[in-house]
């Protein structure tokens, strides 16, 4: 439900908790083949928006606080897509960070990656280094991409990490840990903000789709209608709302129900 919007498109910030903002927010961004099909356009039309709307939600989550902005663009499942869809999701980095890495910048924004990425073509690989590198010295909001990356492919290769350290007589069975094995995966460098606290996915699907299995154990879920290529500030504003109104427990009880 959408309350009293300013005439410039945000929800007055007094009616979010500035306080509570969700450090690490991580989104699913579905729908875009939908947003153009219902155009009568072709779906990587709907990726093009779809970047679009990446550039506007890291402004929006940025200018929140929040401090890691985590987004799935390309699962080790999308591969089954045709053969041109795939390669236009693979020169969308490219195109993305060519034109937006000096805005990133000037809002002190940090890129990182996590996924497989050494199965990518070596140009997306690049235009990822490139901006990494150009972003480096940004202190502010890391804008993490999830590229080629999988939840259970990301446990295997964490366990293995572990496996092959034991079997080099590095590591004793009784060391292995809930904490240990958070150190292997792929958002071990996000420390403090390693797992979500708010996981959105738009476009009305409700399924994780092998995002962040792991890292999701304790977050606030919210699933919206909206298409990717629709989702704007105020529908990210509506999303931390959501989140602002859940009791948080993470097992136990609050203070007031003890
Ligand atoms: C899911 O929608 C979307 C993707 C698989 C790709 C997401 C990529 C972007 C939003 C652009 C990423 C931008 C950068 C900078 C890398 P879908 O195609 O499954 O939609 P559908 O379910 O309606 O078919």
């Amino acid at each position: 439900m959408f309350t009293k919007i300013f005439k410039n498109g945000t929800v007055p910030e007094t009616q979010l908790d500035m306080q509570n903002i969700p450090a690490h927010i991580a989104i699913i961004m579905d729908g875009n083949g939908r947003w153009a099909k219902k155009r009568h356009m072709p779906r990587v039309a709907g990726h093009k928006q779809g970047m679009e709307t990446v550039k506007t939600i890291t402004k929006a989550a940025s200018d929140l606080g929040v401090k890691v902005l985590t987004l799935y663009a390309f699962s080790t499942e999308n591969w089954k897509r045709p053969e041109g869809e795939v390669k236009y999701l693979m020169d969308l980095p490219e195109k993305f960070f060519n034109k937006f890495v000096p805005e990133l910048i000037e809002n002190n924004v940090r890129v990182k990656v996590m996924g497989y990425t050494e199965q990518l073509p070596a140009s997306t690989q690049k235009a990822v280094l490139d901006a990494i590198e150009q972003t480096k010295h940004c202190t502010g909001m890391v804008l993490n991409f999830a590229l080629n990356y999988g939840g259970r492919a990301e446990i295997v290769t964490a366990v293995t990490n572990l496996v092959q350290k034991a079997n080099e007589g590095q590591l004793a069975a009784q060391e292995v840990s809930e904490e240990l094995l958070s150190q292997h995966m792929m958002t071990a460098d996000l420390a403090p903000y390693t797992d979500p606290d708010l996981l959105i996915r738009t476009s009305g699907e409700e399924r994780i789709s092998n995002f962040l299995l792991w890292q999701l154990a304790y977050s606030e879920m919210v699933f919206m209608d909206i298409l990717w290529p629709d989702f704007d500030q105020v529908a990210l504003q509506e999303a931390i709302k959501s989140y602002q109104a859940r009791n948080r427990r993470f097992g136990g009880l609050k203070e007031e129900e003890e």
